[in-house]
């Protein structure tokens, strides 16, 4: 589906993002695995692609930061020449009661959540424009539809994207590029794992189809707006959540 097709799936070495990143893979694309900490498990990822006998590239870059985004485009530029898909991946929670949240904290989950997916849709995005061809996916969260107490900061960086996402879509459109960003629910994750039993267990009543969500699901959208199929749909959000919000 995604054959010799090039991606860059930001934040990728663990959880929703290396999900992505080898069904991407599984379909065919070249891979560019983007991560901040972890080089051994960067690699792990690039490696399970290459045993399927895909192309894998890694890639370590705080999405935050331009000049290393910059840096970062220009090298994926180099090795592949060109980029058809980004799924801006990477996100971070720092979750309190906004009556105790520290300015800090407010802003660095909107750097990274919201300023990162700026950055890599700006500086990938040019080398789109001038393929005239290409695909972002952002991922957004229920959290950013419907709010949610305890993570202000992230429920306003989450609806930033979704922001972001249409007036992306609306200026990029006519240069062949769609923008679509992806709002999950629960899914089983490092991120969900550190909630407590009381959390999970409010959050799985809220879900009709009684079960939580797993990476896998999430890639299957991923995989299905990075492809052909999906070539008239552009500055949508899609709720993947067993039905949370409808
Ligand atoms: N797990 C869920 O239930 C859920 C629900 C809705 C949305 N999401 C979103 O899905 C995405 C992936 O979440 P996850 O559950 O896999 O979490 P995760 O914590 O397992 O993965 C997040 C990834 O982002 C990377 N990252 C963090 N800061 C970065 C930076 N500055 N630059 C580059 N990479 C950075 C991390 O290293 C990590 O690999 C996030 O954007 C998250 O907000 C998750």
């Amino acid at each position: 589906m995604l054959k010799d097709q090039v991606a860059v799936v930001t934040g990728g070495s663990r959880g929703i993002g290396k999900a992505i990143a080898l069904m991407l893979a599984k379909e065919g694309a070249h891979v560019v695995i983007n991560y901040t900490s972890s080089d051994e498990k960067a690699k792990e990822v690039k490696s399970e692609i290459e045993i399927m006998g895909g192309k894998a590239m890694i890639y370590k870059a705080d999405v935050s930061n331009e000049k290393s985004v910059e840096e970062f485009a220009k090298a994926v530029y180099k090795e592949f020449g060109r980029i058809d898909i980004l799924v801006n991946n990477a996100g971070i929670t720092k979750d309190g009661l906004v009556m105790r949240m520290k300015e800090d904290d407010f802003m660095k989950v909107i750097e990274i959540n919201l300023k990162g997916t700026f950055l890599c849709s700006k500086h990938f995005g040019k080398l789109m424009m001038k393929a005239r061809y290409g695909k972002i996916i952002n991922i957004s969260s229920v959290v950013g539809v419907m709010g949610n107490a305890g993570q202000a900061n992230y429920a306003a960086s989450k609806a930033g994207v979704i922001g972001l996402t249409k007036s992306l879509a609306k200026e990029f459109a006519s240069r062949n590029i769609n923008v679509n960003a992806v709002a999950p629910g629960f899914i089983e994750t490092e991120m969900t794992k550190e909630l407590t039993e009381e959390v999970k267990e409010s959050y799985a009543k809220a879900i009709p189809l009684g079960v939580y969500g797993q990476p896998e699901d999430v890639a299957n959208l991923v995989v299905f707006l990075s492809s052909s199929v999906s070539n008239y749909i552009t500055g949508q959000v899609i709720n993947l959540d067993g039905g949370m919000v409808m």
